[in-house]
């Protein structure tokens, strides 16, 4: 059998400190209402440009309006945030990793786009235990295996207010139907909103009160 032994210096983009030296670099982010230029870099996911499974989530996705509290969940480098403080200014926006660089580049960008009071950037569990979440946009670190992203979307997903609504891009081929079936088996109502290259959005809801 041939085991293959990552380096700890090459990290992956979910570990708290990601290894791998800086080097940002400028990404840019064209959605028909939305452009913006954000910085990225080494370590953290899709550190060359917008992910796919992201930019349609960004646009397919019913768009964030009014004041709501929303939670980007895994923020990476912030476009989830940093878009939906751009679409909502009123909207609060926390935005979660446990990936530190990722999190310091969200705090960047945010404040890059004068949205610094309105993204809260933190670490999952300095989340204040209280607070619940009308909307929850993510696209979720499917690689970090099958039982801990179960954890973590349960963990989330309870804090949705009432009335309160989930958009998950996941990939096909990483099991986003699986998943939508174990959520739809966990309590929450699941249906997939777009399938387009490869990718689904799906949208969750709980059905009772403590799923
Ligand atoms: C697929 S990436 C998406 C990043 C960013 N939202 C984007 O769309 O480019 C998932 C993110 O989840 C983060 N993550 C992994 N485990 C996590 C956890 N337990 N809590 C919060 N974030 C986590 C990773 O560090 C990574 O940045």
């Amino acid at each position: 059998m041939q085991v293959t032994v990552h380096a700890v210096s090459d990290g992956h983009y979910f570990d708290d400190d990601p290894g791998r030296g800086s080097d940002p670099s400028p990404v840019e982010i064209n959605l028909p209402d939305v452009a913006l230029v954000l910085t990225a870099d080494r370590g953290v996911f899709s550190s060359g440009r917008l992910d796919p499974g992201t930019k349609l989530l960004l646009s397919e996705a019913p768009p964030v309006s009014g004041s709501p509290t929303v939670l980007d969940l895994g923020c990476g480098w912030g476009p989830i945030a940093c878009v939906t403080a751009r679409r909502a200014p009123d909207a609060v926006v926390w935005a979660i990793d446990v990936n530190s660089r990722a999190r310091t580049l969200t705090e960047d960008n945010a404040s890059s786009i004068g949205a610094s009071e309105q993204v809260m950037v933190a670490a999952p569990d300095d989340v204040p235990s209280d607070l619940t979440f009308d909307r929850i946009l993510s696209n979720p670190p499917i690689r970090i295996g099958k039982a801990a992203l179960h954890d973590l979307l349960l963990r989330w997903l309870r804090r949705l207010s009432p009335g309160g609504v989930a958009h998950l891009v996941v990939q096909k081929h990483l099991g986003s139907d699986s998943l939508a079936r174990w959520l739809d088996g966990r309590g929450f109502a699941t249906t997939r909103l777009v399938s387009r290259a490869g990718y689904r959005v799906l949208e969750v809801r709980p059905r009772g009160e403590n799923p």
